[in-house]
């Protein structure tokens, strides 16, 4: 049987070993799928001692997924794009490391909730790894703009640098913000912290879909800050979640599972 892990920290509460044998039972073949805590300084030896035992694929989720990004022998050009992977297998004795998180963003909101990001006014809020992970793929959907703000000025200016030549992206101040987005995605970690970005109710007003990166029981706080500003749809990040996932699988396994089976499930 393929052995499959998640490593993370904290990893407890990870839903990705269910998704996975979600998708294992629909397409009919049998897998194991296990969350394992890894600490910083064990990341290395613990990819190694994984796939070393016949492990066949490795998600890696926060906090090391940029320290996995500089341990891999190769990458995707995705995932040298987002500066970390979440995704990890072996081709000929080589570490490979694929980011599948944005291509999940994408799907989420294109396929699932069914918004176009074409010709879309987008508004990334944070500048962080995650933001970092999503940026290439929204850029490949021709969306009109994105504009990214953050609390830390220079890392948003420094993100909108990077991807330049992909698109039209430029770094805002909360003052410069814009009050016809369609598009909002909170990439922060704000709503972790059950905390707000100090991004204006106008930027919100016009908004088609407000899109948190958090997913909880509940509407996040963005969420519900969002829908109080006029936006009109919200959504947090399990959809993501479960396509990131469903990308995933499909790299290790050759089977692009069904999703929103699954998504429907892990509401419930
Ligand atoms: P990740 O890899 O999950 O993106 P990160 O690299 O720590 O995590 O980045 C977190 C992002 O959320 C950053 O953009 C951070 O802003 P700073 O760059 O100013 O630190 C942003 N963030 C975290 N908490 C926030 C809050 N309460 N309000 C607004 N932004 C917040």
């Amino acid at each position: 049987m393929k052995c499959f892990a998640v490593i993370g920290n904290p990893i407890d509460h990870s839903l990705s070993p269910r998704i996975h044998k979600l998708f294992a039972e629909q397409v009919g073949i049998k897998l194991d799928y296990r969350k394992q805590k890894v600490q910083s300084g064990e990341l290395s030896d613990e990819i190694t001692r994984f796939f070393t035992n016949g492990g066949s694929g490795l998600n890696v989720t926060v906090p090391h997924k940029q320290a996995a990004y500089a341990l891999c022998d190769d990458l995707s050009p995705r995932a040298k794009l987002a500066g970390s992977v979440n995704t990890l297998y072996m081709n000929e004795g080589q570490l490979i490391g694929e980011n599948t998180d944005g291509v999940g963003l994408v799907k989420d909101i294109t396929d699932n909730l069914e918004i176009s990001c074409q010709k879309a006014k987008m508004l990334i809020i944070g500048a962080g790894g995650a933001s970092r992970g999503i940026i290439e793929p929204l850029l490949a959907e021709s969306p009109r703009s994105i504009d990214i703000v953050n609390r830390t000025f220079s890392k948003a200016a420094k993100l909108a640098k990077i991807f330049k030549k992909l698109g039209n992206i430029r770094a805002l101040s909360f003052d410069e913000l814009l009050s016809d987005y369609d598009i909002i995605i909170n990439a922060s970690s704000s709503s972790l912290q059950q905390d707000l970005p100090a991004v204006p109710e106008k930027c919100l007003a016009s908004g088609q879909l407000a899109y948190d990166l958090m997913y909880a029981d509940s509407a996040t706080t963005f969420m519900s800050f969002a829908a109080q500003a006029g936006c009109k749809q919200q959504a947090d990040g399990l959809g993501m979640l479960v396509e990131q996932a469903a990308e995933a699988f499909a790299i290790w396994n050759g089977y692009q599972p069904e999703t929103k089976t699954v998504i429907a499930c892990l509401r419930q």
